[in-house]
């Protein structure tokens, strides 16, 4: 087939399943990011496992359900190989898709959960997340129905997205967290002075989202391009006051990518896996595509090394980027 070997596979927390050094992002499968087309999507989806990525990125929040039953007969199909991560936290629904509220009560997450199973029609959830948190509610009575739901089966293993590094700790004592799913990229790199530092410590799997910074970093996906449906027309990085800046180091990418004859997107989930080495992390990120071919070229980054020249040339970008990260 592809002549890409197969992704290394590494334990998902201190002995979890087994998972590839790369997962795949599901959400713009189903909501997001513009037009989506299910027939390449599914190919996407199988080629994925036929490559060695093993875990499946989604939310109840993504398209309100609707990529959780998008993803669910692949899921069924692929039950002992496939590792479903699916998140709970918002109180979005179809009835009101505007409410992007959070809600990390117990009763919430015991119903979320049991949406989520129903959905994707299996037993039980490979690794569960609390999409966000919600300080309405004590972190430690979230986990410890977080940690019901492993108890009664219903969920293999527990995971954080975009917390602290002392939230981390103070879940992790109530029960192991085995992942945590944060924004890491060229452009964002917030989580490095500490957050990577507490996960290291305490064994957890990072996994890095939007390691693409959402499309922008492959010099491919273009504000003035982007449909009328899709959600980036909003995000400050891809706005028209800052789209000349951020193009300027997109354009340093590029220029590297060049050198090496790869591409953009390599670059940056390359950089990603060099700069998780130089912190000593464990990383399984998930960028996200629709595509079969762009899954082949991600997946292809993974054994790509960027010299030191390269690393520092990248150093100084996320510094410099115009816009927030949303
Ligand atoms: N926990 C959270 O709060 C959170 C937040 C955001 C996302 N996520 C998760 O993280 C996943 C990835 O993040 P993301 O999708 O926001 O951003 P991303 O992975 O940084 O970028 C995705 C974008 O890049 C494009 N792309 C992918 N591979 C490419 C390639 N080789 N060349 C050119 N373009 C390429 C995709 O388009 P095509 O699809 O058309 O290929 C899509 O527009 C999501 O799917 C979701 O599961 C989690």
């Amino acid at each position: 087939m592809t002549g890409i070997n197969r992704l290394p596979q590494i334990p998902l927390g201190c002995g979890g399943p087994a998972i590839g050094i790369q997962g795949l992002g599901c959400m713009g499968m189903s909501e997001f990011y513009g037009d989506t087309d299910e027939t390449e999507s599914l190919a996407t989806l199988e080629l994925a496992l036929e490559l060695g990525v093993t875990m499946f990125d989604t939310a109840d929040v993504y398209g309100m359900g609707e990529n959780e039953r998008f993803l669910a007969s692949f899921i069924q199909a692929n039950r002992g190989r496939a590792v479903i991560a699916t998140k709970f936290g918002y109180a979005r629904t179809p009835e009101r898709p505007d409410n992007w509220s959070l809600d990390n009560r117990p009763e919430f997450i015991r119903q979320a959960a049991d949406n989520s199973l129903q959905r994707l029609g299996i037993e039980v959830i490979d690794l569960y997340y609390m999409h966000r948190r919600s300080t309405d509610v004590p972190l430690a009575e979230s986990i410890g129905a977080m940690a019901d739901l492993v108890a009664e089966g219903k969920v293999r293993a527990l995971g954080l997205s975009a917390v602290g590094a002392q939230e981390l700790r103070e879940a992790h004592a109530v029960h192991p967290i085995a992942a945590l799913q944060s924004e890491w990229s060229i452009f964002t790199r917030d989580i490095e002075a500490e957050i990577v530092p507490a996960a290291v410590n305490l064994g957890v799997t990072l996994v890095p989202y939007s390691p693409l910074g959402r499309g922008m970093l492959t010099g491919q996906t273009l504000a003035e391009n982007l449909s009328a449906g899709d959600a980036r027309s909003y995000f400050p990085r891809f706005s028209a006051e800052n789209r000349e800046a951020n193009m300027r180091l997109v354009a340093k990418i590029e220029g590297i990518a060049a050198g090496q004859g790869v591409t953009s997107a390599q670059v940056a989930i390359a950089w990603l896996y060099a700069k998780a080495g130089e912190l000593g992390a464990a990383v399984s990120p998930i960028p996200g595509t629709r595509s079969h071919r762009r899954l082949q070229e991600n997946v292809a980054a993974a054994s790509l090394a960027l010299d030191q020249t390269a690393m520092a040339e990248l150093e100084p970008l996320a510094c410099e980027v115009a816009g927030i990260a949303i």
